[in-house]
């Protein structure tokens, strides 16, 4: 059974208060925590955000969302007592530091405990809001600044942001978030990794002939149409989630856990990620943009009839050929793909090791299954190694492929705790590792911004896809080129 150590008391300031993350995942984790105990008393969950709301009604707002993002057996009047007696509505306007006099009287003369100021908005906003903290004087040893994923639209934006915060804080004060590195199973590629001594051996190109990224989801864009068509499924999913998931994968060992050992590491990767530009957009890439059509037999708009512009050519779907140019995996590609509205909700990593040698079985022909590792990160958390194994019966040898398959839930038998639970104590507890450092994002920006110029310069369109398939065919082509396909999704 887990132990929960309490943090120490810490006030934290949630500006984008009454936002959609902030209902939808910062409180219900905050409301976990304090269910186990790990909030001491007297911390404070000081919500700012430019709405006027009363207390009370601030209070219904958050009832409401831990109601609805909570299972029943999960929410108890009891605890909500507890729970809302930390809460607090502040209005300010981020822009206008004139307005932060209410802020600034809650902080002043709690200076001996630790401050967070967590970034839930537009990234336009980051560098603003530090130079408020700054010129109203909450600066303190103890205090760390949290930024919210995405750190800017591109590598010259992440940069600006980077120096606009780095002037009022230090590296260590600052934690950019990428939810993926708070999920227990992302978290657990490390003890695969590293905590096993039957997979490092194998862990490079003489073993392994390519690994599959895959991180899909039946659910459209819904209410961030808007902001989403700014963005696309390049800069929300493969900026961060798929290229962390991928630095996890490929990088060396580190010396140890400490969060800049393991971070260099990461840091490897993202250098030595060969870069996709004009030349390369067609081949080692897919755009695609969902259309109607049903997700579970239920019928689902398409993007455009969403976001009622016919122009778009925001994608919602991406497929990339990664190359990493090292000794480990010169020659192995990383298939990554990322979706909204496909066929089904998944994410999950294949890596495939290569065919045997040598057959001693006539019956085992050529296209008989390599051994294939798949960690799978949501949902049905697990693991499953893929064999050959021998038929039973008297007649014959016939072969099969069998897996060895371990449920994290039957086994571990609790509750997968939201990435958000981990991630928010981490930072209470000054614990950078599981943040992206400056460098990472900055160096992610530039192979995404390589990308991007790539299509635009030849002009490469989306293609349409029907929500509730896989994407676009030109994703199974890509694969297909190189003689192999997607495990899901044909
Ligand atoms: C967010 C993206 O970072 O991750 C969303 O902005 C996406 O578009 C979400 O839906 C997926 O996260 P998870 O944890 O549900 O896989």
């Amino acid at each position: 059974m887990a132990k929960f150590i309490p943090v120490e008391v810490f006030d934290l300031v949630i500006f984008g208060g009454a936002g959609d993350l902030a209902m939808r995942k910062l409180m219900p984790a905050l409301y976990h925590r304090d269910a186990d105990g790990q909030l001491p008393a007297g911390c404070r969950i000081i919500s700012s955000g430019r709405r006027g709301l009363a207390q009370d009604e601030f209070l219904g707002m958050v009832e409401e969302a831990l109601r609805s993002n909570l299972a029943d057996e999960e929410f108890s009047g009891a605890l909500w007592q507890t729970f809302s007696e930390r809460l607090q509505y502040i209005q300010t306007d981020a822009t206008d530091h004139s307005s932060w006099q209410g802020l600034k009287a809650a902080l002043d003369g709690f200076e001996d405990r630790i401050r967070v100021a967590y970034l839930a908005t537009t990234p336009s906003l980051f560098g603003t809001i530090a130079t408020g903290f700054r010129e109203n004087g909450l600066i303190h040893d103890n205090v760390r600044i949290v930024l919210e994923k995405p750190v800017g639209r591109d590598y010259e934006s992440a940069r600006e942001i980077n120096d606009k915060v780095g002037e009022c804080f230090s590296e260590n004060q600052i934690f950019r978030i990428d939810h993926y590195l708070g999920k227990d199973t992302v978290l657990n590629l490390l003890a695969v990794r590293f905590a096993n001594s039957l997979f490092e051996p194998l862990w490079n190109r003489s073993n392994i002939d390519h690994v599959q990224i895959t991180v899909a989801e039946e659910l459209g864009v819904g209410g961030r149409i808007e902001f989403y068509d700014q963005v696309g499924t390049l800069r929300d999913m493969v900026q961060n989630h798929l290229m962390q998931l991928l630095c996890l994968v490929a990088m060396e060992p580190p010396t140890s856990q400490h969060h800049d050992a393991v971070r260099d590491e990461k840091m490897k990767v993202l250098s030595a990620l060969r870069p996709i530009g004009p030349e390369q957009v067609k081949r080692h890439t897919v755009r695609g943009q969902y259309q109607e059509g049903a997700i579970e037999g239920r019928p689902v708009k398409g993007f455009l009839e969403e976001l009622g512009n016919s122009e778009s050519q925001t994608e919602t779907f991406v497929a990339v050929k990664a190359e990493i140019e090292n000794w480990r995996w010169s020659g192995v590609p990383f298939y990554l793909r990322s979706g909204k509205r496909l066929k089904k909700q998944y994410s999950e990593i294949v890596v495939q090791f290569q065919h045997i040698p040598h057959s001693i079985f006539p019956q085992l022909s050529d296209d008989s299954a390599p051994n294939r590792l798949t960690i799978r990160l949501q949902p049905d958390e697990g693991m499953e190694l893929s064999l050959m194994s021998k038929e039973p019966g008297p007649g014959g040898f016939g072969l099969r492929p069998v897996s060895l398959d371990l449920s994290f839930e039957e086994e571990f038998e609790m509750r997968y705790p939201d990435a958000y639970e981990r991630l928010l104590l981490e930072v209470i507890r000054g614990n950078p590792a599981l943040f992206m450092r400056r460098d990472e994002v900055e160096s992610a920006w530039r192979w995404i911004d390589g990308i991007i110029e790539g299509w635009t310069e030849t002009r490469q369109e989306v293609e349409g896809y029907v929500a509730g398939t896989w994407g676009p065919t030109a994703s199974s082509l890509m694969l297909d080129r190189d003689g192999r396909s997607w495990f899901k999704g044909e």
